[in-house]
């Protein structure tokens, strides 16, 4: 058969774990080897070590950090086109710019080359899976599902469901759910994909739709959760005006089964103690998107609040009201977020939050985000010196200070080279495979 096993040679760097709570998580070879057979990470180590196990291996030394490909816990692909939209706040920016650009997604072939590019612009930033939302519209999903399958890349989404969206953008309580029943068969168990079940937030979703939400997650123990939580102080407003009965926003959701540990929220830039506590109690989680908050003037998210509680925690650029595509840019925001209430977050943490901790809270983290054996080789070459001014600044520096230029710093123009499954998928130097 087909059988391939093949050597990377490199400077290796992984965060599988939280080092806030397991400081030894911290994995590094300053001179390693990652065997890489079909795909999977078959061994990983020392390279002189762990050469000799491997006689005859084909080695390609691989000049650069390496690390595992970057999880993009929350983004739009139906935004990408409208990225950098001036001037309004969340609700305002929805409907003067955002709605009427998911409008156009009513046309497939509108969706498929949207799809294409979107996905490719992951592989230039060493995004290597994600959870995205698409539009309301059925074959927006199919359209990235079949592109992501083109690529082999492991990608969460599922349909939203908005039946009190605006006219045009509106699905039904019967509609959403037989699209996304329908959806969940089409694709359950192809290529590297998964299904997320995907209220856009509580404003667009009738009483009934997200009854029907909770009833889709119940039946489908292989699904997940996807939606907005308190990311504006107008948004949750509205949403205790709608809601009176409800404790806090969290809570709306929770009435209608919607959280659990299969449950991801991006944003929580506004949670009450209470929703922190029981977003930590049921295993639920958020996607922190500092990039966002701050082009939406949402506000920033409160890392010593969420650990406070224990919450799990991973990086979404949230594109398009991200202004990035780059983890790593992502990672130096989050820093600064973090560092606006005296809480400075670790390098190697931001680290594991846009590789590990992503994974795990994509629950998909046996298979990807360490890069530890077992898992599938997808990984990312970053070059230290890809600017003059990261060159200069990296060039004595220890590896914590590195990876902290990096992140400050660093963008797209760091990741030389993107591997899925142990092959080339993006390379800056346009020689990829
Ligand atoms: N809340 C509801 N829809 C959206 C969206 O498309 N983007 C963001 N950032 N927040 C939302
Ligand atoms: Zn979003």
């Amino acid at each position: 058969g087909g059988m391939t096993i093949h050597g990377f040679r490199g400077e290796l760097l992984s965060v599988s774990r939280d080092p806030h709570h397991h400081p030894d998580a911290i994995r590094y070879e300053p001179d390693g080897l990652l065997v890489v057979e079909d795909g999977i990470v078959v061994a990983r180590g020392d390279y002189m070590t762990l050469a000799g196990r491997f006689p005859g291996l084909a080695i390609e030394h691989l000049p650069g950090l390496i690390v595992p490909g970057f999880i993009d816990a929350h983004v739009h692909y139906a935004q990408m086109d409208h990225i950098a939209s001036h001037g309004e706040q969340l609700l305002d920016w929805l409907d003067r710019h955002i709605f009427p650009a998911e409008k156009a997604f009513a046309d497939r072939a509108h969706a498929d080359r949207t799809a294409s590019l979107f996905l490719d612009e992951l592989l230039r930033n060493g995004t290597t899976s994600a959870l995205v939302f698409p539009t309301v519209h059925a074959h927006s999903v199919d359209a990235l599902f079949d592109a992501a399958l083109d690529r082999n890349m492991r990608i969460l989404s599922g349909k939203i469901l908005m039946d009190m969206g605006p006219e045009g953008l509106a699905d039904t309580v019967d509609s959403g759910r037989s699209e996304s029943d329908a959806l969940i068969r089409r694709w359950r168990g192809r290529g590297r994909l998964g299904y997320a079940v995907t209220p856009r937030f509580a404003l667009t979703s009738s009483d009934a739709q997200l009854q029907v939400a909770g009833a889709l997650l119940a039946d489908h123990p292989d699904v997940l959760l996807h939606t907005h939580l308190a990311e504006n102080l107008r948004e949750c407003a509205a949403v205790a005006d709608r809601f009176p009965a409800a404790q806090d926003y969290l809570d709306v959701y929770d009435r209608f089964g919607l959280v659990g540990d299969r449950s991801v929220f991006a944003h929580g830039v506004h949670l009450s103690d209470r929703a922190c506590a029981r977003l930590a109690q049921s295993g639920a989680g958020i996607a922190v998107c500092p990039s966002s908050n701050l082009f939406l003037g949402s506000g920033f998210f409160d890392f010593g609040q969420a650990d406070a509680h224990g919450v799990r925690i991973g990086l979404g650029t949230d594109v398009g009201a991200g202004t990035s595509f780059s983890l790593l840019h992502t990672a130096g925001l989050a820093y600064q977020a973090a560092l606006s209430r005296h809480d400075p977050l670790d390098p190697f943490r931001a680290l594991y939050l846009a590789t590990a901790g992503g994974a795990a809270l994509l629950h998909m983290d046996d298979r990807v985000g360490g890069l530890e054996p077992g898992q599938e080789a997808d990984f990312v070459l970053l070059d230290c010196a890809a600017t003059p001014l990261l060159a200069r600044r990296t060039e004595h520096a220890t590896l914590a200070d590195r990876l902290f230029a990096l992140q400050i710093l660093g963008d797209d123009r760091v990741i030389a080279r993107t591997y899925i499954l142990g092959q080339c998928a993006w390379d800056r130097q346009g020689t990829a495979s």
